[in-house]
């Protein structure tokens, strides 16, 4: 897979190209292309069914990968590549968000791709450690999108927190993941598994031109509460 820094990333989804302008040299992450956004998009494209209605077998990702009539909304969208590249795949209702200093980099790559989008896609100002920001967004959410965005040991709490509210029971959260720190890593995984039943994709599941040693996608799901009778 070839990762840029250039300053224009495109990224084909099925018919049409995503353009997205990029700013390396920002104070904010957010600013950059990610290449797990891409690896989750791209991982998507090849397991989404065309036709819905044609269910088959041999897709394991058949059920996970349902977008119709699912509402959505991706934490740490940045520049907002996985939301656009999963619309353009049928996850129709999205909501990107991020945090305020990232919004004008992710309100001008909707606006470049509104031609190919058809519509300016949905957004809002969303700190994973700001209650009343998530439940203005009105969860449960079917799916809960996020990519590299396990990097600060402080925010894994409040993100796993922000993911468990958002996430409806039978929800599922699309992660693209890459270890970027060891103390968040470690503790990202730890909380998880309280909360989640992980599924990790094999790596051969994964776009064979969008996949490299070091990135994953998961599929997580809420476990099951256990009712006392
Ligand atoms: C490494 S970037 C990934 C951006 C994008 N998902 C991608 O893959 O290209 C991490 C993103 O998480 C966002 N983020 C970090 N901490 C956050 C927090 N506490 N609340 C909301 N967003 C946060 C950052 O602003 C940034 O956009």
């Amino acid at each position: 897979m070839k990762f840029t820094d250039s300053p224009v990333i495109e990224l084909r989804v099925r018919d049409s190209l995503l353009s997205i302008q990029q700013d390396n040299g920002s104070f904010h992450v957010g600013t950059s292309v990610w290449p797990c956004s891409l690896v989750l998009v791209k991982f998507a494209e090849r397991w989404v069914q065309p036709d819905p209605n044609t269910s088959s077998d041999s897709n394991p990702y058949s059920r996970t990968l349902d977008f119709r009539g699912r509402r959505a909304v991706e934490l740490g969208t940045g520049c907002g590549v996985a939301g656009m590249g999963l619309y353009l795949l049928g996850l129709t209702d999205v909501v990107l968000t991020d945090i305020s200093p990232v919004m004008p980099a992710l309100k001008h790559n909707l606006k470049r791709n509104k031609p190919v989008l058809g519509k300016t896609l949905k957004h809002s100002v969303l700190y994973w450690n700001r209650p009343e920001q998530i439940n203005a967004l009105h969860p449960p959410y079917d799916v809960v999108v996020a990519t590299d965005v396990v990097y600060i040991e402080e925010s894994v709490g409040p993100l796993i927190s922000a993911m468990e509210t958002l996430v409806a029971d039978d929800g599922v959260v699309l992660l693209g993941y890459q270890v970027r720190s060891p103390e968040a890593h470690k503790l990202f995984w730890e909380m998880s598994e309280s909360v989640f039943e992980i599924h990790k994709v094999p790596h051969e599941h994964l776009h064979p031109e969008y996949a490299f040693e070091e990135a994953d996608v998961y599929v997580l799901k809420k476990k099951k509460k256990e009712h006392n009778l």
